[in-house]
C-alpha cells in the first residue's frame, strides 16, 4: 500500500519505493508536515511536530495558538491567523478582512487520482498504454480542511507514484456557504493567494537551486547558499517566462550528481508562479510553489470551486543525477500525451533563420528539394505567411494565407512538398494581434487593455483577450481551418511577448484581478481543443525561444522549442539546464548557420549536429545556400539521428561534466534501461595548450559487463572496457580545438 493512515496516531504515510512522506494531524485537527526523505520502515511519531514549544512567550505555561502557529510545520499554511511565514493560501471574507485557518475534517484515499479542472495534471497511464501487469496501482489521498467561520473547504491532493519516487499534490478550494447547514454564512471569498504546495523542513545548511536567465539564455543552471529570510524565483510576466522557471530544489551542501540530498518541486503550470524558500527564526525552512499571490484574485461564489495547478514534488538521497532521472520517467510515464511521444520526429527543417520573411512558393520548395536529397524529412514554413507580413510589424490575428507569397495556395506548396517527400507543419502565434491587421480595425477591444491608458507594444503587437470565449473561439476556427485546408502534420504555436495592460472588456470590475490565471486556462482550452481535433499532430510550444517550457505545456505537446539561441556553445548550458529537468526528447534543438546569428560564433558543423542530437533535431538554415562540403555531411548527420534517437529518446540521461564547472568540456551520457547500450556526448569547449587529456568516469553503466567503444566520428573501435573500469577509472577522451565534439557509442558485449 503506498498510503497508510495510523489511526491511533492520526498520522498518514505515503511511500514511494524509495522515500517516505509523513504527514500529522494534531488534536485540535492542524494538519502538520511530519517527515519527507529516505524511506522510513516504521511509523514514527508526532514528536517531530513540536506541538509543545512554546516560542515567545515561554512564561505562559498553556500554547498560545499565534505563538504555536509561528514555528509549527504547517502542510498547508494559511495567512492571518498566526503563521508568519509566507502562506500558501490568503482569503478575504466579504466584510474585505484577511484570515484563514484550516483544520482537518475528513479523508479518503482512492484508487488513480482525479483530473483537474481546466488543467493539465499527471495520469496513471497513457490511454494507448495498459496498467504493466503486477504494478503497484496509484493512489491518490485526499485530505479535507475546512474554515467553519469562513464556509470554505480545502481538498488537499496527495499522489504517489511509487515507481518514480514522485508525490503530486494540488488543491481544490470550496466555497461551501451554508451547505448542508455546516457553515453559517453565505459569502463571496476573494482568494488572494493559492499556492500549491508546502514543505515545512529543518535547516539543513541547504543550496537553493533554480533556473534562470532571459531571452537567448534560458534555463541556466543558478546555485547558491540559502540565506535566513525569504528567497526564492517568481513570473508575473502571464506565462512561464525566459527569466525564471517554476522549480526550486533544496539540497545538502556539497551535492553533487551522486550525492547528496535533494528536495525538488515542479509545478505543472504555464503562467505567473512563485517558488520561494524561507529560513525562519527557529532554523526551519518553508519551501513552497504555486500560482501565489501577486497579479491574482479570485472570486468564489458559494458553490464554486477553485482548483490550484499541480506541483510535482521529488526526493533525492543520490543528488541531482537520481531527481533529473525521476523526473524524466515520471514526465515520459506520466504526463505527455502526444503519441508523438515514443515515435521517431521528423527531422525538420525550419525556414525562419534560413530566411525569415523574405521567402515564396518557389524559394520553400527549393529548400524542400535540397532538404529530401539530404534526408531531412519535414520542411516548417515559419513566421511571415499570412496577412500582409513582411516583417514582424503586421497581420497577427489575419490567419489567411498570403497568396502574393505562396502563388497557388498553401494546399498547392503543401501538397508540392509531399510530392518530394517531405512532411509539412507550419507556424502560428494564436494569442497575440498586430495593430496593423484586419482583426484588430475589426475588434480593438479584443486586445489586454486597461481603462486609463493606451496598451503597451511588445515585437509591435497586442495580447489578445482570450479569456473571452468569443475571441479565443474565433482564433481556433482561423487556426483550425488552416489545418484542414492541406496536409499540415506539425504545428509550432508561438507566443512572443509578455502580459501587461490586464484589463479585460469581459469582465467585471471585481474580476480583472482574476485575468493572469484566466488567460492560462483559456490558452489549456485552445490547446486541448487543438490535440482533440487533430490527434495526430506534432505540436511544438514555442514562446520567443524557450519562455513556455514547462510541464504544463508538455502535457498539450511533447517537445517544446528550447531558446531562440542556436549557437551550440550557448546551447550546453541552456540544454543542461532544461535537461535538469525535462527529457531529451522535449527539447526542440537545431542546427543552424555560422557565424551564428544571436553570437556570432563560428563552431564546427559536426559540434552543431552533435549538441542538437541531445534534443528532437532538425535544421534552420539556408541548405541551398551553404557550403557544399557542409552540405555533404547532412546525410551522415540525419543518419546518426536515425541511429540514435530511441536510445537518447528513451534512456537514462547523466550528467558527466559541466563546463561550468573547472575544465572547459561538457560531458554527458544517456544509457539504455537494460544497460545494454550508451552514448556519451563529449564537446571540447576550449582547447588548451601542452595539457594533459582528460579523464572521465562515465556513469549509469552495468559494473559487470564488458562493453565495446566506438568512436563514432572516426567508425573504429576505440577499445573494450569493464562498466566497471568505465565508471570507476575513467576513459580517456581525445584533445580537441575550440568548440569541438565527438561522439562515442558503447555496446555491450
Ligand atoms: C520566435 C520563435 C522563433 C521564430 C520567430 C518568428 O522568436 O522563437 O523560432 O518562430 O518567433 O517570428
Amino acid at each position: 500500500m503506498a498510503i497508510t493512515f495510523d489511526e491511533g496516531r492520526k498520522i498518514f504515510k505515503l511511500d514511494t519505493d524509495e522515500t517516505t512522506y509523513l504527514i500529522g494531524v494534531t488534536p485540535e485537527g492542524y494538519v502538520g508536515h511530519i517527515y519527507y526523505g529516505r524511506k522510513l520502515c516504521r511509523p514514527c511519531g508526532l514528536q517531530l511536530l513540536r506541538t509543545d514549544e512554546r516560542p515567545f512567550t515561554p512564561s505562559v505555561m498553556a500554547r498560545e495558538k499565534a505563538n504555536f502557529l509561528d514555528c509549527f510545520p504547517m502542510e498547508y499554511p494559511t495567512g492571518g491567523t498566526g503563521d508568519f511565514r509566507e502562506s500558501c493560501l490568503d482569503v478575504l471574507s466579504e466584510s474585505g478582512q484577511k484570515g484563514c485557518e484550516l483544520l482537518f475534517r475528513s479523508w479518503t484515499v482512492s484508487d488513480g487520482k482525479p483530473a483537474l479542472e481546466g488543467l493539465p495534471a499527471s495520469f496513471e497511464h497513457r490511454a494507448d498504454e495498459s496498467a504493466p501487469s503486477g504494478e503497484e496501482r496509484l493512489q491518490t489521498l485526499t485530505l479535507t480542511l475546512a474554515d467553519s467561520g469562513l464556509g470554505l473547504e480545502a481538498d488537499l491532493l496527495y499522489s504517489v507514484f511509487p515507481a518514480e519516487n514522485i508525490i503530486t499534490r494540488s488543491v481544490r478550494i470550496r466555497n461551501v456557504g451554508t451547505e448542508g447547514g455546516k457553515y453559517t454564512k453565505s459569502q463571496v471569498l476573494r482568494l488572494t493567494k493559492v499556492n500549491s504546495a508546502c514543505i515545512d523542513m529543518e535547516e539543513k545548511n541547504f543550496d537553493m537551486v533554480t533556473l534562470n536567465g532571459s531571452w537567448a539564455r534560458e534555463r541556466h543552471i543558478g546555485r547558491g547558499r540559502l540565506n535566513r529570510g525569504i528567497q526564492g524565483v517568481r513570473s508575473i510576466r502571464g506565462e512561464t517566462s525566459h527569466q525564471e522557471q517554476p522549480f526550486m530544489a533544496l539540497a545538502t551542501a556539497g551535492t553533487d550528481q551522486g550525492n547528496g540530498e535533494v528536495w525538488a518541486m515542479d509545478l505543472v503550470y504555464s503562467g505567473n508562479f512563485e517558488a520561494l524558500a524561507e529560513w525562519s527564526q527557529f532554523d526551519s525552512v518553508r519551501m513552497t510553489l504555486g500560482i501565489g499571490g501577486t497579479n491574482f484574485e479570485w472570486r468564489l461564489q458559494p458553490g464554486e470551486t477553485f482548483t490550484a495547478p499541480e506541483a510535482v514534488l521529488t526526493y533525492s538521497a543520490a543528488g541531482f543525477g537520481r531527481m533529473t532521472r525521476q523526473f524524466h520517467d515520471f514526465w515520459r510515464k506520466h504526463m505527455i500525451r502526444s503519441p508523438w511521444l515514443h515515435r521517431e520526429r521528423p527531422i525538420l527543417i525550419n525556414n525562419w533563420e534560413a530566411t525569415y520573411f523574405d521567402f515564396d512558393t518557389e524559394k520553400l520548395i527549393g529548400l524542400a528539394r535540397e532538404a529530401k536529397q539530404a534526408g531531412i524529412e519535414m520542411l516548417v514554413m515559419d513566421d511571415g505567411w499570412f496577412g500582409h507580413r513582411n516583417n514582424d510589424d503586421s497581420s497577427l490575428g489575419d490567419w489567411k494565407v498570403n497568396e502574393n507569397k505562396l502563388q497557388g495556395g498553401l494546399k498547392h506548396l503543401v501538397d508540392e512538398v509531399n510530392a518530394i517527400g517531405l512532411k509539412f507543419g507550419i507556424w502560428f502565434e494564436p494569442e497575440m494581434i498586430s495593430p496593423d491587421s484586419e482583426l484588430y480595425r475589426a475588434h480593438p477591444d479584443w486586445v489586454l487593455r486597461t481603462a486609463d491608458r493606451a496598451p503597451a507594444e511588445s515585437r509591435q503587437q497586442f495580447v489578445l483577450d482570450i479569456t473571452r470565449k468569443e475571441v479565443r473561439d474565433c482564433i481556433y476556427d482561423m487556426v483550425a481551418a488552416i489545418l484542414r485546408s492541406a496536409n499540415i502534420e506539425y504545428v509550432k504555436w508561438d507566443m512572443n511577448r509578455q502580459l501587461t495592460d490586464l484589463g479585460s472588456a469581459g469582465l467585471p470590475a471585481d474580476r480583472q484581478g482574476e485575468i493572469s490565471h484566466r488567460y492560462v486556462l483559456a490558452l489549456y482550452e485552445m490547446q486541448e481543443r487543438l490535440v482533440t481535433d487533430f490527434p495526430e499532430l506534432l505540436l511544438e510550444n514555442c514562446s520567443g525561444g524557450g519562455a513556455r517550457f514547462d510541464a504544463g505545456m508538455l502535457y498539450y505537446s511533447p517537445q517544446i522549442w528550447c531558446s531562440d539561441d542556436t549557437d551550440a556553445i550557448e546551447r550546453l548550458r541552456i540544454q543542461e539546464g532544461t535537461e535538469m529537468l525535462y527529457p531529451l526528447s522535449t527539447m526542440g534543438a537545431h542546427v543552424s548557420k555560422c557565424p551564428n546569428e544571436q553570437v556570432g560564433r563560428m563552431s564546427g558543423f559536426e559540434t552543431r549536429a552533435e549538441v542538437a542530437l541531445a534534443g528532437t533535431f532538425g535544421y534552420e538554415l539556408d541548405i541551398t545556400k551553404m557550403d557544399p562540403e557542409e552540405r555533404s555531411r547532412i546525410p551522415g548527420q540525419t543518419r546518426k539521428y536515425h541511429r540514435f534517437h530511441s536510445l537518447i529518446a528513451e534512456g537514462d540521461y547523466y550528467r558527466v561534466h559541466s563546463w561550468n564547472d573547472s575544465a572547459p568540456y561538457d560531458c554527458w551520457i544517456v544509457v539504455s534501461k537494460d544497460r545494454e547500450q550508451a552514448l556519451v556526448t563529449f564537446v571540447q569547449v576550449l582547447g588548451r595548450p601542452n595539457a594533459k587529456r582528460y579523464i572521465l568516469p562515465l556513469c549509469g553503466l552495468d559494473p559487470e559487463a564488458e562493453y565495446e567503444m566506438e568512436d563514432v566520428a572516426e567508425n573504429a573501435q576505440a577499445g573494450v572496457f569493464g562498466g566497471d573500469e568505465l565508471m570507476q577509472c575513467g576513459f580517456t577522451v581525445p584533445m580537441l580545438g575550440d568548440f569541438s565534439s565527438r561522439l562515442f557509442y558503447l555496446k555491450k558485449k
